[in-house]
């Protein structure tokens, strides 16, 4: 244990500087707040009420000043009421990244990520709704958080071997079972193949229907390198290197279906990586955006259409719908994949500078921005612009909550808000954000 930072040896070996820290309440990123000698330690590979030995990620001289340091458990002293055996025994700490809650139960990562979500909710300022309601649930018939991934990127390192980052690291390491992944992710058995010269990436998809899609990605990896292996079944196969993406086989696109609709997707386009998440977000968007027949509604970052297909059934066929996203090959998809709904327009450009365009407002939004959220900028612009309602469907609590504050300071309120473990065994939650007119 070190008594104070002049004690500890000086070098580049983190591994040296041990603490021995009991560890507390959860905090943002999937770490636990831990105190040595006063000062905060963020630390990772934990759960709440555990004694662990932990190694110093942040170098004590120089950051002596710094109002926290970071760690990661290396040895469980006493264990919390909240661990479990790891569901993924090549994840966590010196293992693959995103898995960082595999050792903790189910039910209480759930409630561990509803006191994040809380947390993160207060210390943004958002006042007019109870956030000790805000509870995560779970996906539909899920039990155990296994197999849902249906989008993974796999790294490749030098030698081919094909694997996963570790936490913060370049290190490419083995992925065992990879139980997070969808079955047929893990059918395609990539952990035993070994890819050819140049592959920096794989990306490894599977639908809800048709085959499974991989993608390998290097700026220099000549297409005539690749021998398709028998474990990857009828997959599509592609090659995107720096001159274009090749077909191997396919088309380069892959098919979902949500209720009785099929959306064609880029085959490494965006679509909502959990197997149920594209169902349940729809029917949630559906339940909270009422908007009514023959109304307007926008769709912001819309992707190939997921939420302008719940809109348009709501405004029907007098109505508007515009779906904006700012991917163009997304946007010509969604065209596509909403073409027999002549209500439906689609507009490709970045979400801001359209909402600053346009003139005259709509009835709903509903938006699905990028972890960084819709920003301040466009929480005002949607203010003033729409007339009733915003559903707003986050990825990531923090921007979500800042965004929230942002437009309750312009006479909106937070009318409900629901989370999801759309991501289970990581830190990370989704969650559907209702908004209205404070005085409405
Ligand atoms: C989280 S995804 C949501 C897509 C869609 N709503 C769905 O559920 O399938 C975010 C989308 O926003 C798009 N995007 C990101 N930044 C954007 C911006 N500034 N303007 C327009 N679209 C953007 C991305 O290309 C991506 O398709």
């Amino acid at each position: 244990m070190i008594a104070d930072a002049e004690r500890v040896p000086s070098g580049p070996a983190l591994g040296d500087r041990l603490l021995t820290l009991t560890v507390g309440p959860p905090a943002a990123g999937g770490t636990f707040v831990a105190r040595h000698e006063g000062r905060v330690v963020f630390v990772r590979g934990t759960a709440p009420g555990e004694t662990v030995t932990a190694r110093l990620l942040d170098d004590p001289r120089e950051k002596a000043d710094a109002r926290f340091w970071r760690a990661e458990a290396l040895d469980v002293l006493e264990a919390g009421v909240d661990r479990v055996p790891t569901v993924w025994e090549e994840a966590g700490v010196d293992g693959v990244g995103g898995a960082e809650w595999a050792h903790i139960a189910l039910p209480a990562q759930r409630r561990i990520a509803s006191e994040v979500m809380q947390e993160l909710l207060r210390r943004a300022g958002v006042t007019s709704f109870p956030i000790e309601q805000v509870q995560v649930e779970p996906a539909p018939h899920d039990v155990d958080g296994l197999a849902w991934r249906t989008r993974v990127r796999y790294a490749v390192d030098a030698e081919g071997r094909i694997g996963m980052r570790g936490w913060r690291s370049h290190e490419v390491r083995p992925v065992g079972e990879d139980p997070l992944s969808a079955q047929a992710v893990r059918e395609l058995r990539l952990g035993e193949w070994t890819a050819p010269e140049g592959t920096e990436a794989i990306d490894a998809v599977a639908p809800s229907t048709g085959p499974a899609s991989v993608v390998l990605i290097g700026r220099d990896l000549d297409p005539a390198s690749v021998q398709i292996p028998e474990s990857w079944g009828d997959a599509d196969v592609a090659v995107r290197n720096a001159r274009g993406t090749v077909m191997l086989r396919g088309e380069g696109t892959v098919h979902e279906r949500v209720g009785e609709r099929m959306f064609t997707v880029s085959a490494t386009g965006f679509w909502q990586s959990h197997r149920r998440a594209a169902e349940l977000l729809s029917d949630v968007v559906r339940t909270a955006l009422g908007v009514p027949e023959g109304g307007s509604a926008w769709d912001l970052y819309g992707g190939v259409g997921l939420f302008s297909a719940v809109a348009a059934e709501q405004v029907g066929p007098e109505g508007t719908v515009v779906s904006v996203e700012g991917n163009r090959r997304a946007s010509q998809l969604a065209a596509e994949n909403l073409e027999d709904l002549p209500q439906v327009s689609t507009a490709t450009a970045d979400v801001t500078d359209w909402v600053t365009a346009r003139r005259g407002g709509v009835d709903t939004v509903v938006l699905d921005p990028p972890r960084t959220g819709a920003g301040v900028e466009l929480m005002g612009l949607l203010a003033t612009a729409v007339r009733q309602r915003i559903v707003y469907v986050s990825c990531e609590p923090a921007t979500l909550a800042r965004d929230l504050a942002a437009i309750e300071k312009k006479g909106w309120r937070l009318a409900d808000l629901r989370a999801f473990d759309l991501f289970p065994h990581t830190h990370h939650i989704e969650s559907v954000a209702v908004l209205e007119r404070a005085t409405s």
